[in-house]
């Protein structure tokens, strides 16, 4: 999806500042090889069977020394259906519409209602995290995106019936799976839940009591929408992402016009062009009763997989922005840390710490979600960076309430000077404490009035993205970091062509493997992929395409690592003439594309990656 610009404000971005630190640092190293491996890892060919060889560059000979990825990297692909390195081999579990009582069967597409959607897997598979053993447990998987053409059988919903069968598409499956004579399936479990648009839930933290989220129509707080990524805390419940919510709501009158405040959080008459405003009133920006609605959502919310009765509580301590995930780590000193990305173009890197110690608080009965600090991350041209406090003890922020820098975000850190970055998306944690962001794109870099192309970014439209990785100081918990580029995607080659672009979901194993997943433009227009690269060397393989039209997206595993879980978004975009996936492709007039989770194994029973 792509919106206008809603960052006018001044600070620098994050291309100044890292064509500036490139160009220095390139002086500094004094020479091109040197440069290339420290910072761009630039043309890591793959050691594809499918390629034949090449040249060896600096990287794969280092590579070589260390082969922690040992499958066959394959070719790009524009195929209605998956492939996968010929090493491995992957299912397909919870199709959208599976029932979620474990009878593993799907309601019909034809006449498909919300009333049965409430019962069964949602769409739009994105971020999720399994909790259990190698053999069974609780999957929660995200349903970020449920207004696609084939989930109504229309553009736009005509009826609150439509809206209801969207509302209800969208949110959060807690579902039970088992692994049955090596197959995984949906187990019979009174934990299997859905939440949704409509779902009763909770604020917590400083924003539970502000005016700020108060309605006339005194409504309650209800639902979770646009749910990206995801996170998982140590005490074993699931984070799950609000991210583009303000797509959802819209104005039935001409009159209405944004506030600053609305417009910084790209709220629009028209929205995504979802409707719903115009079915129910709570999305209704001009309907005098709601119109705190909107400042309701773009929360990191807590949801208890083992409580089926629980609540899902949003965490405002975390900030309200386009949140695509959270991934919590401990410093040592037991409090936790919460890295998030907002993803916009020209958006920030935020980073929360917990007041203290997470078991003490727990004993305490608070939430190490509910007290704490929020910063936001400024890179310095030199490879450093500090953490910017948001909070009224920030003399930049000593006239703002603290209710407000965490329902207006985004304003509170274009005051303290944060760094624009190129659509900050999931943040993943090596276990050598180093954090890697993916950096999806940006089409807009150098055409509204920002930073150029250089040597670093070499091309005017930053199509492809890239990587950016930092260590903060004193194990999670300073208040510095230095940083360097991991990989710069439109800089990684493999033979005949670029190799990935839009990176977006990632994860990082305990053996230093990053599992890297896109979505958007691909080199040649392929589908979108996974891929695998060593965080040392940075040599990459491609693991797995997704089917024309998908994202490839969320990504967890069993404890022994020999099962993964990644999810195909959108196959087809829904469209049966470009994929029947999981159905084999018949075309037009085959089945209309599921969303689904795809389960990876090595036909080995190796580790995934390896
Ligand atoms: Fe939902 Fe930024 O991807
Ligand atoms: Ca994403
Ligand atoms: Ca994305």
């Amino acid at each position: 999806m792509h919106e206008e610009v809603s960052n006018k404000s001044n600070n620098r971005e994050f291309e100044d500042v890292l064509n500036s630190y490139m160009s220095r640092r390139s002086l500094l190293v004094g020479s091109l090889a040197g440069a290339a491996l420290t910072f761009v890892g630039a043309r890591v060919a793959s050691a594809s069977a499918s390629n034949g060889s090449s040249a060896k560059t600096a990287s794969q000979v280092v590579a070589a020394k260390s082969p922690k990825i040992g499958f066959t990297s394959i070719p790009l692909q524009g195929s209605p259906m998956p492939t996968i390195a010929p090493e491995y081999s992957y299912s397909v579990l919870i199709p959208w519409r599976e029932k979620l009582d474990g009878s593993g069967t799907s309601f019909d597409y034809a006449g498909f209602t919300a009333a049965q959607q409430e019962k069964s897997i949602g769409i739009g598979h994105d971020g999720m995290w399994y909790f259990g053993d190698n053999k069974k447990g609780l999957l929660c998987i995200n349903h970020e995106y449920g207004t696609t053409p084939h989930l109504m059988g229309k553009t736009v919903p005509t009826s609150a019936a439509d809206v209801a069968l969207s509302q209800t598409a969208h949110g959060v499956s807690v579902v039970a799976i088992e692994n049955v004579g090596g197959k995984w399936k949906v187990a019979k479990n009174k934990k299997n839940r859905r939440i949704h648009v409509n779902t009763l839930a909770q604020m917590s933290g400083p924003v539970a009591t502000s005016s700020l989220i108060q309605n006339v129509a005194n409504n309650p707080i209800q639902g979770t929408l646009n749910n990206c990524a995801n996170g998982k805390t140590p005490w074993g419940t699931y984070l799950t992402c609000e991210e583009n919510f303000n797509g959802y709501f819209g104005s039935t009158s001409t009159t209405w016009k944004p506030s600053a405040e609305q417009a910084r959080y790209g709220l629009t008459a028209g929205g995504f062009g979802y409707d719903w405003h115009k079915f129910d009133a709570r999305f209704n920006l001009a309907d005098a009763n709601y119109v705190n609605e909107a400042n309701r959502f773009g929360y990191v919310v807590e949801i208890d997989p083992n409580k089926p009765g629980s609540q899902p509580i949003k965490r405002s301590a975390l900030g309200r922005v386009k949140h695509e995930g959270a991934e919590v780590v401990e410093g040592k000193d037991g409090r936790i840390v919460v890295y998030m990305g907002d993803d916009e173009r020209f958006d920030y890197v935020y980073k929360f710490v917990s007041k203290s110690n997470w078991k003490s608080m727990i004993k305490a009965g608070v939430s190490p979600l509910d007290e704490g600090t929020l910063y936001v991350a400024r890179f310095n041209d030199d490879g450093t960076g500090a953490w910017l406090e948001l909070s009224p003890s920030n003399p930049a922020l000593s006239t703002w309430t603290l209710d407000k820098i965490l329902v207006y975000t985004r304003m509170a850190a274009d005051v303290v000077g944060a760094t624009k970055m190129d659509r900050p998306e999931w943040i993943a944690g090596s276990k050598t404490g180093e954090m890697y962001v993916t950096l999806t794109n940006n089409t807009q870099r150098g055409t509204v009035g920002k930073a150029d192309v250089n040597k670093a970014n070499p091309t005017k439209v930053n199509t492809y993205g890239h990587i950016v990785r930092w260590k903060d100081a004193s194990q999670y918990l300073g208040m510095t970091f230095t940083w360097d580029i991991f990989l710069l995607a439109n800089e990684t080659f493999d033979e005949g062509g670029q190799m990935f672009g839009s990176p977006d979901g990632i994860w990082i194993d305990s053996d230093d493997r990053v599992f890297v997943q896109t979505d958007g433009e691909q080199p040649g227009k392929f589908n979108d992929q996974m891929l695998v690269a060593n965080a040392k060397t940075k040599e990459i393989r491609r693991l797995f395409t997704g089917v024309k039209g998908c994202e490839v997206t969320g990504v967890t595993v069993t404890p022994d690592r020999k099962t993964m879980f990644v999810n195909l978004q959108h196959p087809g975009d829904g469209d049966p003439a470009i994929s029947n996936f999981p159905a084999p492709y018949t075309g037009a007039s085959g089945p209309v594309p599921r969303d689904c989770t795809i389960v990876i194994t090595r036909k080995n029973g190796g580790i995934i990656g390896s």
